[in-house]
């Protein structure tokens, strides 16, 4: 598919996926959200991508949050509930990916900006970038899942303080916080984001799949569930090709190769 507010590269397995609307600081409007989803349909379904990075194009934004122009054209509240829903199914496609996504936040990530940051699983930072959850000073909410996603990294409180001020944080304060894994200087994150990334594309993708299931589906379910549904993915890559190949290396003393089987 030909895209026109992204852009999409894929190379050596790792597909590099950027908002592409730098005179709006990257802000998802309805056709980016689009294509962005549409893009996601195509890494899901391309076997040669093992890994996944998000940015924004230019240096001073990741994304700056849902296209605010568009928010005219809502006049019914079930628009502005279909609005979410819908981005509330793009970013879970992110979410149920079976594939590592890293964003790499080169600047502001503000509102859906921030949101679908936390829908990736790993959430480097440049020390420039600024994070926040402003949708209370235009009136409304988060509704990307700002209010949900964060708590589970947060806890109610610090959300609350986060969400109410609609205040932004610095890359540093979002690290300590929890939101961000790591910070690097700006003039490195991307080297730093291909690195990790690089790394991860060298490790056998079914292990990281389930990995990243278990770790995201444990939210949801009880500890016991959560155990339960861990033992069942583990089982299912005991008896993987990748598995027996793991084994067989160690004691071998050579490098692994991973067939994804
Ligand atoms: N939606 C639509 N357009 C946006 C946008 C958004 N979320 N964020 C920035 N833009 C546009 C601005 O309207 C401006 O367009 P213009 O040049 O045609 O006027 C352009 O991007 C540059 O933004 P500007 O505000 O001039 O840059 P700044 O450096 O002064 O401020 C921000 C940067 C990010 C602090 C400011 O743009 C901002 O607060 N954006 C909105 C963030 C937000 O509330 N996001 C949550 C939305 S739910």
């Amino acid at each position: 598919m030909k895209y026109e507010s992204i852009t999409l590269e894929i190379q050596d397995g790792i597909a590099l996926l950027v908002i592409n609307r730098p005179k709006q600081l990257n802000a998802l409007n309805q056709a980016t959200l689009t294509e962005f989803s549409a893009a996601i349909d195509e890494l899901a379904a391309n076997d040669s991508v093992r890994v996944v990075m998000i940015t924004g194009s230019g240096d001073r934004a990741f994304v700056a949050g849902a296209d605010i122009r568009e928010f005219e054209a809502i006049k019914h509240a079930s628009d502005g509930t279909r609005l979410s829903q819908q981005a509330h199914a793009v970013f879970q496609k992110v979410v149920d990916l079976p594939k590592p996504v890293i964003a790499a936040i080169n600047g502001f990530a503000l509102g859906g900006g921030l949101e679908l940051a936390l829908a990736c699983d790993i959430r480097l930072a440049a020390d420039t970038a600024t994070l926040g959850l402003p949708e209370i000073t235009l009136g409304i909410m988060p509704g990307w899942g700002g209010t949900t996603r964060l708590t589970r990294i947060l806890g109610p409180g610090l959300t609350k303080l986060f969400v109410f001020g609609g205040e932004r944080l610095s890359a540093t304060d979002a690290q300590a916080a929890g939101i961000v894994e790591r910070v690097y200087p700006a003039k490195d994150l991307m080297n730093e984001a291909r690195a990790l990334a690089t790394r991860l594309a060298g490790l056998p993708p079914l292990a990281l799949a389930a990995a990243k299931q278990s770790i995201n589906r444990s939210h949801d379910m009880s500890l016991a569930d959560a155990n339960q549904h861990e033992s069942l993915l583990f089982g299912q890559l005991c008896v993987t090709e990748d598995a027996r190949e793991g084994a067989r290396a160690f004691v071998e003393k050579r490098p692994a190769v991973w067939k994804g089987r």
